[in-house]
């Protein structure tokens, strides 16, 4: 597996790698897939913090992004959606996908990285309640998988109501 940047052309695999990995029963196609595209014609996208994993035949099989929000004034990433296709899950790609997009982030001298996600899942990578840095979700009831990674950049004065995106309100 090799971690890159998103490239042209990548758009419509990236589409179909979430919608698979978010695949509900019942449910066509998970929001979280044309919300990748949302946000790329969004002013929230950063190119350089939207990375696929490919396997060894190049084929894209995961992707995540870090896009734009804001913690009062501030801004800070929000990160999501992480997906890795059925069939590579449990294999190290998600593992890759975080541990690159914050390498990348950090080296952006981004302050910290916001999600809303498992606790099972991101602590690992240092995620920690986002209430250990005064950070606070629009709603309340957010609050348990409500998490933030804090950068070198990190500076306590960030603190206050984290605010995603506009395109994840059409959630
Ligand atoms: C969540 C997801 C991105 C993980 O990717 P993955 O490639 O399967 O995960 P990895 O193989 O890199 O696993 C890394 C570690 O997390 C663990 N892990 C994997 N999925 C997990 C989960 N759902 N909950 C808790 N731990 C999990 C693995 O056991 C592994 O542990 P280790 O480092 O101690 O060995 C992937 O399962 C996925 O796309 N799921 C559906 C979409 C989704 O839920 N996205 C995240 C939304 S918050």
């Amino acid at each position: 597996m090799l971690v890159r940047r998103e490239a042209s052309g990548d758009a419509e695999v990236i589409r179909a790698v979430t919608a698979a990995a978010f695949a509900r029963p019942g449910e066509d196609t998970p929001s979280e897939a044309p919300l990748v595209d949302w946000l790329r014609a969004s002013p929230a996208w950063i190119p350089e913090l939207s990375l696929v994993v490919v396997d060894p035949g190049g084929d894209v099989v995961g992707h995540v992004v870090c896009t734009r929000g804001n913690v009062g004034s501030a801004p800070v990433l929000a990160l999501g959606p992480l997906s890795v296709r059925p069939d590579w899950q449990r294999r190290g790609a998600g593992k890759a996908l975080v541990h690159a997009v914050l390498g990348a982030a950090d080296a952006l001298n981004e302050p910290l990285v916001v999600l809303l996600g498992s606790t099972g899942y991101y602590p690992k990578f240092g995620f920690r309640p986002a209430g250990e840095y005064e950070i606070t979700p629009k709603y309340p009831k957010w609050i348990e998988h409500f998490q933030v990674r804090a950068l070198t950049a990190y500076d306590p004065a960030v603190r206050g109501e984290f605010a995603y995106p506009e395109p994840f309100d059409r959630l």
